[in-house]
């Protein structure tokens, strides 16, 4: 399952608008975007983490709704908020995003990491209400869902 399909759409809808300005802030738009949709998966997994570490108590009913959560996160087509030309090499936004161009220039492997994770969220949606040993045994594989693709297509913080 590939959810990243829209990812090779371009900008070309954007520069029909018209002015760089224009699309300035187009491209602005879409990494906003994709910003807070990365910031819905890292609440919803810091609710399960912060069980896991035993810093807060643990809760079936919102682990499970949690996991419900970061499993149809990963299910939407976020194609439309990656389009080609939006790494920060490419608008300049050295500030504001941290997509590494190879998100486009090794396409389709975004798409796998992204599977990845899926099928880590897919395994922990049924564990993560049972109890907390299950809750802390499923939390690595879908950790390492996000790092394994933050390690490949997201810049460091240094030079973000
Ligand atoms: C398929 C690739 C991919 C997966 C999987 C992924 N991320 Fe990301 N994430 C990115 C990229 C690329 C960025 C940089 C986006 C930008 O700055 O435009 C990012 C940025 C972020 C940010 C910073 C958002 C901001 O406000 O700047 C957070 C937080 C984050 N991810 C959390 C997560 C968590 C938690 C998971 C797992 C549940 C996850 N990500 C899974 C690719 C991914």
């Amino acid at each position: 399952m590939i959810k990243l399909k829209g990812i090779v759409a371009t900008l070309v809808t954007v520069s029909a608008l018209g002015s760089g300005a224009v699309i300035a802030e187009e491209v602005e738009k879409v990494i906003e975007a994709r910003q807070s949709f990365m910031q819905l998966y890292s609440f919803n997994l810091g609710l399960v983490g912060e069980m896991a570490k035993g810093k807060t108590e643990y809760d079936a009913e919102i682990a499970a709704n949690a996991a419900q959560n970061l499993l149809a996160l990963a299910k939407m087509n976020t194609g439309p908020m990656w389009p080609q030309g939006s790494s920060k090499a490419d608008t300049g936004l050295e500030e504001v995003t941290r997509a590494l161009p190879e998100i486009w220039t090794t396409y389709p492997k975004i798409a796998e990491k992204q599977d990845d994770l899926t099928t880590a969220l897919e395994t922990f949606a049924t564990v993560a209400g049972k109890d907390l040993a299950s809750l802390r045994g499923g939390m690595k594989a879908v950790g390492d869902g996000c790092k394994g693709c933050h390690e490949d297509f997201r810049a460091k913080k240094e030079d973000k």
